[in-house]
């Protein structure tokens, strides 16, 4: 669904150039979680800038379901971490607003399906709220629920959930993943939280340092659902979060052997 070929990029910065991701070869299925980690400057956002086609990369190539990136997708949409809504509008037509640049059509489907979304993630009779009448976890869930209104084919989302509170993040990693399997959409997730990466991912991508390359892809086969809070699976998700501080703390690069717990 995704492919990225030897891509790197370099900006041209107010002390000379900053080589900001270099040879990066990340391919990404139809449908899978994949969640990228990395050191604070090492390029994360770039890399999804570049997927969304709001970047060109200075070098290689992005694809997405099989055709180069060259501007915005209309099926793939991104998600930051504040939740950007606007203050004047209610709840549903915030949800509504991606809608609405492409005029009428089909206008009634969208406005039940945006219904049906907004029920899912718990805001059924706040259609009518303001964004201000709202807390930031059900900002955050407004924001979610427009980026799913066009029923995307690739999500990104640049750590959505980094200014919540523990338990808010809790919850909407759960309703994310259902969420998940209900729509098999591909999403590629940026977080800074090891746990949230295993948690919620088919795979983890570790990046270097700036320049950020990838040092590891790491598979995470723990049954689904997984939770942040009560987990079953509290040991695996551990061990595999050990070896992933491991491999982000470390100044140079060692196999994973090594890195193994
Ligand atoms: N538009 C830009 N112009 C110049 N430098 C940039 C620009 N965008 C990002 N950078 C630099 O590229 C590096 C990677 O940034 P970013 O992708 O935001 O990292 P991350 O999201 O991993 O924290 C940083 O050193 C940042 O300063
Ligand atoms: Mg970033």
């Amino acid at each position: 669904m995704i492919r990225l070929d030897g891509v790197g990029q370099v900006f041209d910065g107010r002390e000379g150039q900053v080589t900001a991701l270099e040879e990066i070869d990340l391919h990404v299925r139809p449908g899978e979680f994949v969640t990228l980690i990395g050191r604070s400057g090492c390029g994360k956002s770039t890399l999804l800038r570049l997927i969304a086609g709001l970047l060109p990369p200075t070098y290689g190539e992005v694809r997405v379901a099989d055709e180069p990136v060259t501007r915005p997708r209309r099926d793939v949409s991104f998600m930051f971490q504040r939740p950007a809504l606007l203050p004047w509008r209610s709840v549903l037509s915030n949800v509504m607003l991606p809608v609405e640049i492409e005029g009428d059509k089909g206008r009634a489907a969208y406005r039940d399906r945006a219904h049906e979304l907004l029920e899912l993630v718990g805001l059924k009779g706040f259609e009518g709220r303001l964004p201000h009448e709202l807390s930031g976890g059900m900002q955050q869930r407004v924001s979610l629920c427009r980026s799913l209104i066009r029923d995307p084919q690739v999500m990104l989302m640049d750590e959505p959930f980094s200014a919540l509170d523990a338990l808010t993040r809790t919850e909407l990693s759960g309703e994310l993943q259902r969420i998940k399997m209900e729509l098999s959409t591909t999403i590629v997730f940026v977080t800074h939280s090891i746990e949230e990466a295993v948690v919620l991912a088919d795979r983890v991508v570790v990046l270097t340092p700036r320049p950020g390359r990838v040092r590891e892809v790491v598979d995470i086969d723990i049954p689904r659902p997984r939770s942040l809070g009560r987990n079953a699976h509290l040991t695996e998700v551990a061990e595999i979060s050990g070896l992933l501080h491991g491999l982000l703390a470390e100044k140079e690069a060692r196999p994973v052997d090594e890195v193994r717990p």
